[in-house]
């Protein structure tokens, strides 16, 4: 069969709210025109995020039910460490609420003043939490990893060149690791290649450097790598993701992701001395060593979606619903950054609507026209996300469409789609905004607009 349908069918059911037009005019209005500002129940399909905001299966409400609530020693945490340990290898693996957590504890305990870390690009709770610790955060991505036209089929490869000369520059013992970001989701959802993997792991191993994966979504890279790279089609994704997660010496997990949970993270290292020193600081700010700030209940269903998630049917229904949309925005005259990656479609705003200048944020126009038309919500990722006094403006002004975890049914990405190719034919009517409320941090959460 040609036809990729969702591998599962529903047995619980969210009803969504229909809004009319008038309606979501006025509610955009009171959101000052910044859809974070709006309640979810005024959304009809939500693709803000892909993160945390999947649907679980049967068995993980099931597993829910086996939590086991004790605070030390919990059955739970070892269900849900031999789970991660199977499909890992890893042996220390602490869990943490989220990926940021994990992130937190890597680098309070090997950030600091003076310390370089390299990425292909650090997603920004990573940037944030490395430049918190008085470390610099480096984007060493290849340079087809920037060019939202460029069919590159491995576009979140970091470049080894690029990161050996930055050993060079900066001296080894100014890098505590070297990162990888599995899929790249600030360089639009792209993938690794196991080659990539391993030319980075052999750069660490000659400067005597460790090498860390962001493996937030390390099942749908691993799929990308079954279904792009020369010699891998046979292989199954578990083996896969296994070789992945062998080449690194540690790993950050936001199990949001293809943890396929709402809340959980996971914190992986093989060090023996960082481990100890990262559970005293799991118990310091997150919980005790077999909790982590979680419930035993989202340790069983983190368990059980590590299971799920490695199913080669669920992600070749993914990664095609994802591509899906894709096409569809492209058939439709849209620039996209190509080829779809994973978890999301971006939308190059800035291609759309010329007339709009950086200033008066063309990305949020098509997020507002979005709503409007349809009542979808989508995220801007350009001038208001990046833009502002003190930074840089970012090379392209996106619109990313997020897709939520067995969330969304074929026809309401048709439905997308179809506001989508409203919102294409008025493109000319799309207007500016300005910033009325401007904040000093992370200014897309709460900034308020008017239309210009
Ligand atoms: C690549 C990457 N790293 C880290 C994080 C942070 O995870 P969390 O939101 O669970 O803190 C995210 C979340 O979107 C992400 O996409």
């Amino acid at each position: 069969m040609k036809t990729i349908i969702e591998p599962f069918r529903i047995k619980s059911v969210e009803p969504l709210r229909m809004t009319t037009r008038a309606e979501r005019e006025t509610i955009l209005s009171a959101a000052h025109f910044n859809v974070f500002n709006i309640r979810a129940r005024d959304v009809l399909i939500d693709l803000l995020t892909d993160s945390g905001t999947g649907a679980m299966s049967s068995f993980q409400w099931a597993a829910m039910m086996q939590g086991d609530e004790s605070y030390a020693g919990a059955e739970s945490f070892y269900r849900f460490r031999d789970r991660v340990q199977e499909l890992t290898g890893f042996d220390h693996i602490l869990p943490t609420h989220q990926g940021r957590a994990a992130e937190r504890i890597l680098f309070e305990l090997v950030g600091g003043e003076g310390k370089v870390v390299p990425n292909n690009n650090h997603f920004d709770t990573t940037r944030a939490n490395i430049e918190h610790s008085g470390a610099q955060a480096v984007d060493l991505v290849i340079d087809e990893g920037r060019d939202p036209a460029a069919r590159h089929p491995f576009k979140g490869n970091l470049d080894p060149a690029k990161l050996e000369a930055l050993i060079e520059r900066v001296g080894p013992e100014r890098i505590p690791l070297v990162m990888v970001t599995v899929t790249n989701n600030s360089g639009g959802g792209q993938p690794v290649s196991l080659a990539n993997l391993r030319a980075v792991r052999d750069v660490c191993d000659r400067y005597g450097l460790p090498f860390f994966l962001d493996a937030c979504r390390f099942a749908e890279n691993a799929y990308f790598i079954k279904l792009r790279e020369p010699g891998q089609a046979e292989r199954s994704v578990r083996a896969i993701v296994r070789e992945m997660f062998d080449l690194a010496d540690g790993a950050t997990i936001s199990a949001k992701k293809d943890g396929l949970v709402n809340i959980g993270g996971v914190l992986l290292l093989r060090d023996e001395s960082l481990a100890q020193r990262a559970d005293a600081l799991l118990i310091l700010t997150e919980g005790f060593l077999t909790y982590g700030g979680l419930a035993g209940r989202d340790l069983e269903a983190m368990a059980q979606g590590f299971e799920e998630v490695v199913d080669e049917d669920y992600l070749a229904y993914r990664i095609r619903s994802t591509a899906y949309l894709g096409e569809k925005l492209l058939a439709l005259g849209y620039r996209i950054v190509e080829p779809p990656g994973g978890h999301a479609i971006y939308i190059d705003a800035g291609v759309l609507c010329p007339r709009i200048p950086a200033a008066e944020f063309p990305g949020q126009a098509l997020v507002c026209a979005l709503y409007r038309e349809a009542g979808i919500r989508a995220v801007e990722i350009g001038s208001v996300m990046f833009g502002g006094e003190g930074h840089e403006p970012p090379a392209r002004e996106l619109v990313r469409l997020a897709i939520p975890r067995r969330v969304y049914t074929q026809s309401h990405i048709d439905y997308v789609a179809e506001a989508c190719a409203a919102v294409y034919e008025d493109r000319e009517l799309l207007r500016g905004l300005r910033i009325v409320n401007d904040p000093p941090y992370l200014r897309h959460f709460t900034a308020k607009f008017e239309e210009v």
